[in-house]
């Protein structure tokens, strides 16, 4: 009789460490990932040369007459067509037939039109008080994969669709943001880097006027400090496939800022190294030449993250409504808890006895965000974090949609799919879903401003 045929053991058994040692190569230095690093160039180019690369440049797509009225312009279809028929010199869009597209340029012009001619109760263009700073919105989560990008991303996208004038901050060296804005950086110095070195070498200038006036020697400015002296806005910030988003992006370089700024500390222990990104934008004038600013963080409380946080009106955290990130999260508000009241202490001791006023650091509003949501398998978990995070959370729970990195290779952004592309329904439940967010993010931003506007009247008084 035959015998059934007896199953292997596991592969994980009978592993002989004899033969196992033959098969290792000697122990790995650190030259060695070097030479993989220079192997994976030669591999990268050769799968650039062979098509493999997305094709650099990135292009913003048109939207149609349906889109713009449903979305973007609140007029009716029949009366979007007769204005454009009255008035020639306006953007026509393109296709033909009955079907016309137009660029999001053509959007923005058309919404001027509208705002100027049309009636006047209609919201055509989104409300910006007049002499209040651009509100900073930082995103950040100490955990890796719980939607900052994402979120950063398309907040960024629904507000440029608006017709607000959006900068994005990509302050994670691993570049996502970057990419998703189809941003080019070579080194360092298109990155946040230099705006760091800058605010320092301006502190160290500020220092050595003191000590040169009290007969003391400079402190000695290197290279790069020189160079960063120099810096300006316009050579770090670079236009993208949209219109009115503009970028600062990130590479890999980017991560020396985290060694370099406790350097820097450490030679001057006066530099306030949390204020580098604020001090520039407000230097730069970029609160006034942008609407928004959108800071996306890595995933770590390193120095670029404790910038952000210093500079962002706005902190919205997202999470994952998993019993893990919930976790992590109280972890990560603790860790913003004595990092920050651990600074305001180390200053004001130092401010006190140099008789300076105290500072304290302030957020206009902090919003935890559920993303990723799947109402089926975690409305119970969420509900829980709901009842413990209470304000601190927004209402609104960003769901999960097959069409957010559905795009394979390329990292596109939900608002830059063609609808064509998809079933009906699920491009208006995808697109719902961030439209919610953003709709929830942007009633606190106008709060914001409306209070900034109060105050500012009653300073006038
Ligand atoms: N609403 C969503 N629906 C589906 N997938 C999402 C959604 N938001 C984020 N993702 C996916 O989750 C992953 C992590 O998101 P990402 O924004 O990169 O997180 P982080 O920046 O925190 O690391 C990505 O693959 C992203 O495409
Ligand atoms: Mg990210």
């Amino acid at each position: 009789m035959a015998q059934p045929p007896k199953t292997p053991p596991p592969p994980y058994f009978n592993i002989d460490p004899e033969t196992a040692s033959k098969k290792l190569t000697d122990p790995i230095s650190t030259a060695r990932f070097a030479k993989a690093a220079a192997f994976a160039t030669k591999g990268r180019d050769d799968l650039a040369k062979r098509g493999y690369a997305p094709d650099g440049r990135k292009r913003l797509r048109r939207f149609s007459t349906w889109e713009i009225c449903r979305y973007l312009i609140p007029v009716a279809p029949a009366h979007f067509r007769r204005v454009l028929k009255q008035n020639p010199d306006l953007p026509q869009g393109e296709g033909d037939g009955g079907a016309k597209w137009f660029s999001l340029e053509d959007v923005l012009k058309l919404r001027d039109f509208f705002a100027a001619e049309g009636v006047s109760t209609r919201e055509y263009r989104p409300w910006r008080p007049e002499g209040i700073d651009a509100k900073v919105i930082a995103v950040a989560n100490f955990k890796g994969g719980v939607g900052k990008t994402s979120t950063a991303a398309h907040l960024a996208m629904s507000a440029a669709l608006d017709g607000y004038r959006v900068l994005v901050v990509d302050l994670d060296s691993q570049g996502s943001m970057t990419s998703i804005m189809g941003g080019q950086v070579d080194d360092e110095w298109q990155t946040a880097f230099p705006l760091m070195a800058k605010h320092y070498a301006q502190h160290v200038e500020a220092e050595n006027k003191v000590r040169v006036a009290a007969g003391q020697p400079p402190l000695p400015l290197d290279e790069t400090l020189t160079e960063a002296l120099g810096f300006a806005a316009k050579q770090v910030i670079q236009k993208t496939h949209w219109p009115n988003i503009d970028l600062i992006g990130a590479q890999l370089n980017l991560y020396w800022a985290e060694f370099q700024v406790p350097v820097w500390r450490m030679q001057q222990r006066s530099w306030p190294l949390w204020d580098a990104l604020s001090g520039f934008m407000e230097s730069e004038g970029l609160l006034k030449e942008y609407d928004l600013v959108i800071l996306d963080t890595p995933p770590a409380l390193g120095y670029l993250t404790i910038n952000a946080l210093s500079a962002a009106d706005i902190l919205l955290i997202p999470l994952g409504a998993s019993f893990l990130e919930f976790d992590s999260t109280g972890r990560f508000f603790d860790m913003l808890y004595s990092t920050f009241a651990s600074i305001e202490d180390g200053e004001n001791s130092m401010r006190r006895t140099h008789g300076l006023p105290e500072i304290r650091f302030e957020w206009d509003a902090v919003r935890a965000l559920i993303t990723r949501f799947d109402a089926g398998q975690q409305t119970d978990l969420a509900n829980v974090i709901q009842a413990y995070f209470g304000d601190f959370m927004t209402t609104y729970r960003q769901e999960m949609t097959a069409m957010v990195g559905q795009a394979g290779e390329q990292v596109n952004g939900i608002y830059e799919a063609d609808y064509r592309e998809f079933n009906r329904d699920t491009y208006v439940r995808g697109r719902e879903t961030f439209d919610r967010t953003w709709a929830e993010v942007k009633e606190i931003i106008l709060g914001c401003w409306w209070r900034d506007l109060q105050m500012a009247d009653k300073g006038d008084e």
